[in-house]
């Protein structure tokens, strides 16, 4: 059911690479609650995925740029405020990619010029996008930027590795941030902080179906799916948010507040024997 939250309002989407994308599903509800869309991926995700399909769909406008890249993103950006005619109300920054993880390095055993792309992709490019966006006096009034984290970003898990890292920066730059584009264009910029789900990237991450279990088995709502997060993401970008701003929004059914439920300890009663901390020779992964 649509409510009009995003009537009128203009909107630059990154990450909607295909169907499970997050990204996608956002996009397709702003366009359901009155939103005009300019979609963005690199031009290798346009090649391999389905951004220019979603843009048809949606009657969107599709501009290749690649977050990390300054010149794609005044690109981008005065490309995307021509087509709208105008300045930009939301942007969704759902961007994350880890070549470590992808490589298969142990968190103990870095690539430390991948790591640093895995932060310049995940992290610094919403620093990048924010920087040129304010340059570029880009961003509406009272407009909202959101980026999409994990909640590996405050505690340790298993097989998440650099994107950790990532996340934890990701979440300080919308604080800081938030700061001066707050005070100076009441533009609010906010993390949802979601719970695991099916994605390309997701599926990425080592052990992710069990991660996903088990983060379902303990949230009290169970795990919050893409479709849920593309809500919370439309509520976020809506004038019904407006003093919203440098927050991480836990959006994942209670799982960051849980500690022991009593399913868990059911389990643990059951006996843990076979259980182990080491694997293939990693300790502690
Ligand atoms: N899937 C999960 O479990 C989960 C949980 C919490 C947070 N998130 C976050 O949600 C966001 C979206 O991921 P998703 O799960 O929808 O997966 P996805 O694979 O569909 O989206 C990731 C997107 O990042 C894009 N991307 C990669 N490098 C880029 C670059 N240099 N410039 C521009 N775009 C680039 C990809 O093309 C892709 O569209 C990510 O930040 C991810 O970390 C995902």
């Amino acid at each position: 059911m649509a409510y009009n939250l995003l009537k009128g309002k203009r909107g630059l989407i990154f990450g909607a690479l295909n169907e499970d994308s997050i990204a996608w599903k956002v996009a397709v509800k702003a366009k359901e609650e009155g939103a005009s869309i300019v979609l963005t991926n690199t031009p290798v995700a346009l090649r391999m995925g389905k951004t220019n399909e979603l843009g048809e769909l949606l009657g969107a406008k599709v501009i290749p740029a690649d977050a990390t890249s300054i010149e794609d993103l005044e690109n981008l950006l005065k490309e995307s405020m021509e087509f709208f005619g105008g300045k930009i109300d939301f942007i969704l920054h759902s961007i994350g990619m880890s070549p470590n993880v992808r490589k298969g390095h142990h968190y103990s055993d870095l690539d430390y010029d991948l790591l640093l792309k895995t932060l310049d992709i995940s992290a610094v490019s919403f620093h990048k996008i924010l920087q040129t966006s304010r340059k570029l006096d880009a961003i509406e009034n009272w407009g909202s930027v959101l980026a999409l984290s994990y909640i590996a970003a405050q505690r340790t898990f298993f097989g998440y590795n650099d994107m950790a890292d990532a996340k934890s920066m990701l979440e300080s730059i919308a604080r800081s941030f938030g700061y001066i584009y707050g005070r100076e264009r009441n533009v609010r910029i906010n993390t949802i902080s979601q719970s695991p789900t099916m994605t390309t990237a997701g599926s990425g991450i080592k052990g992710f179906e069990n991660l996903l279990d088990f983060g379902d088995r303990m949230s009290p709502l169970g795990n919050a799916s893409a479709d849920e997060c593309a809500d919370y993401c439309i509520v976020m970008f809506s004038d019904l948010t407006k003093k919203v701003t440098m927050q991480n929004l836990f959006h994942d059914g209670g799982f960051s507040s849980m500690g022991m439920s009593l399913r868990a300890m059911d389990q643990y009663n059951k006996g843990l024997e076979h259980g182990s901390e080491s694997h293939n020779d990693h300790i502690y992964d």
